[in-house]
């Protein structure tokens, strides 16, 4: 499996889906930049989305499976938010990772050029399936310091006791991305010379995961700010504002798209988990008494968003956390998992949560909170009689005007990470197969089968040949398909054979060609990606059929 991912990762980088963050500099751990495809890609996932859950929907009607009608409407808030709003939601006491430093080592390692040795640093990792024997640490460290640098990769793993014939088979140009993704496991057999004993590492301490930054030209303490490590407090922080500037009553979701920011500590399997990347969430707020069906309702209707945009069942699933598992927020959570390539047959990664949160986080930026001997928050006056946090005092409660009450909303959340779906997309596209070549051998291909609504570019246009009059009328074709919204790519260069690969390979789901008879009778063929059938279609039809092909 982790072959399958090496290649994906490879595939991202050769055709501009996905590259290393500031890469000619040797790279950030953690950070990802997205190429021109790409982002077109993310774009049509974070759309998709949007028209799914904010637009797509009659607030008069109920849709099939919810409870009753309900409203949706979007926000768009800052990145950095009052410091007061991370103290009462919970984050700075709580959002915390456990770190332990190896005290034999007294630092994380690094490779030092001159010497060839590791020198100095801390070695931290979160996980225990990563705190093993100190050859693992190593590969760790490696990992996390000379991900994209091929000489002092090489040099540590020789090192280690690969022989340089063997570094040197490693494929450096698109393996060194990948690195990222390799479970440390495989390198265990890796030995170092000074490595053969278990490392003794300190008690595991707290590490918060949000990322600092100082507001202001004072540059002092009093000025440090938090990037928001969720979108969700943005929304939390505005409901009043929502309720009061329009007129949206309960059911209502207010939804948001943007970057958060964690300094996780071992940011790992490409952009899995990156230390920036975007979420896109909504908080459904309801009657607390009709919070569990619509739990119930959102979490079914997260999970089919995804199947209906080519994720198979097979490799989904909805699991249910246990009670100890449950965030402090929350009374019932569910996570939308996938079977990404990089994890072992039978394990999932989350790509999305969806939360009965209650009224914790209304409540809180209310009445403010207090951390108790159990570390819980919780709405609780301390011994001078205010709340360890303060909340901001406003009533945020909500009054129904049908029966006369007021309330403060429950919510459900579903959470999901738009670079960790765009990555389940991605790899669920890709495909190996067999199609014929220009001379009618069957060869390997590689073949990106994205959701039409998805693919980054939906059609291409091809004259067979490079005369006769018809590049011009491929160009007409091309120009009417751009004219009427669709993303369209023209391509004259190579045999034609290999112009439908390449399309195959960034997973364009139709190409049209231009031949001879286009000339004479006015028609062209139109090649399916997925089935590589083949049918003859009038010039005229060309741009309805693509659109509404891109309907279904
Ligand atoms: N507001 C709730 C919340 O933020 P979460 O489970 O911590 O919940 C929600 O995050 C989603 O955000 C995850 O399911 C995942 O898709 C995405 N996400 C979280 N941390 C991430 C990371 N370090 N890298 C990429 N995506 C991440």
């Amino acid at each position: 499996r982790s072959t399958l991912m090496d290649k994906i990762v490879a595939l991202c980088k050769r055709r501009g889906f996905i590259f290393q963050d500031s890469e000619i500099y040797g790279g950030q751990n953690g950070f990802w930049d997205y190429g021109p495809l790409g982002t077109e890609l993310k774009r049509n996932v974070r759309n998709a989305w949007w028209e799914d859950m904010v637009g797509r929907h009659d607030p008069l009607d109920p849709l099939p499976g919810a409870p009753s009608a309900y409203q949706m409407v979007g926000v768009e808030t800052s990145i950095i938010m009052h410091p007061q709003v991370w103290k009462v939601s919970g984050h700075y006491d709580l959002f915390c990772d456990k770190m332990v430093d190896c005290k034999e080592s007294k630092g994380r390692y690094r490779l030092d050029h001159t010497k060839g040795r590791w020198v100095e640093g801390k070695i931290a990792d979160k996980s225990t399936d990563t705190v093993g024997p100190v050859k693992a640490y190593f590969v760790t460290a490696l990992v996390e310091e000379s991900v994209l640098d091929e000489t002092l990769t090489k040099k540590a793993l020789t090192l280690f006791g690969m022989k340089n014939k063997e570094a040197d088979k490693l494929q450096w140009k698109t393996e060194a991305v990948s690195l990222a993704t390799i479970p440390v496991n495989q390198y265990v057999d890796v030995v170092a010379p000074d490595a053969t004993k278990p490392g003794t590492f300190t008690e595991p301490r707290d590490f918060n995961l949000m990322m600092k930054t100082i507001i202001g030209a004072l540059g002092t303490e009093d000025n440090a700010a938090f990037l928001r490590p969720e979108t969700a407090q943005g929304i939390f922080v505005n409901f009043k504002n929502v309720m009061d500037s329009t007129r949206v009553k309960l059911p209502v979701g207010i939804c948001q798209i943007g970057k958060s920011f964690r300094n996780e500590i071992t940011p790992r399997n490409f952009t899995f988990r990156s230390r920036e990347f975007e979420q896109m969430e909504i908080e459904f707020f309801c009657k607390p008494d009709e919070s569990p069906a619509w739990y119930q309702y959102w979490r079914d209707r997260r999970f089919a968003w995804y199947t209906s945009l080519g994720i198979g069942p097979k490799h989904l699933r909805l699991r249910d956390h246990d009670k100890d598992e449950l965030s402090h927020y929350s009374c019932g959570t569910a996570d939308i998992e996938y079977q990404f390539p990089f994890l072992a047959d039978g394990e999932y990664g989350e790509l999305e949560g969806v939360a009965h949160r209650g009224d914790f986080d209304l409540r809180s930026h209310m009445e403010g909170k207090l951390k108790n001997e159990n570390g819980q928050l919780v709405v609780e006056k301390g011994p001078d009689g205010q709340p360890k946090w303060r909340g901001s005092g406003k009533d945020l409660t909500y009054f129904d005007d049908q029966t006369r009450e007021r309330f403060l909303p429950h919510v459900i959340e579903p959470s999901a990470g738009a670079d960790r779906g765009t990555l389940a997309f991605i790899c669920e596209a890709y495909h190996e197969d067999e199609a014929p070549d220009d001379k009618g051998q069957m060869q390997t291909r590689v073949v990106m089968k994205f959701h039409p609504r998805l693919a980054p570019i939906k059609a291409a246009v091809f004259p067979l040949v490079k005369k006769d009059g018809q590049p011009e009328k491929a160009k007409e074709i091309y120009r009417a398909l751009m004219a009427a919204g669709i993303a369209v790519t023209y391509d004259e260069q190579a045999a034609i054979g290999k112009r439908y690969r390449r399309q195959d390979e960034i997973g364009t789901p139709w190409c049209i060609t231009v031949d001879n008879d286009t000339l004479s009778g006015d028609t062209v063929t139109l090649r399916d990606r997925d089935t590589l059938e083949q049918i003859r279609l009038p010039v005229s039809e060309v741009v309805r059929e693509i659109a509404s092909r891109l309907r279904k």
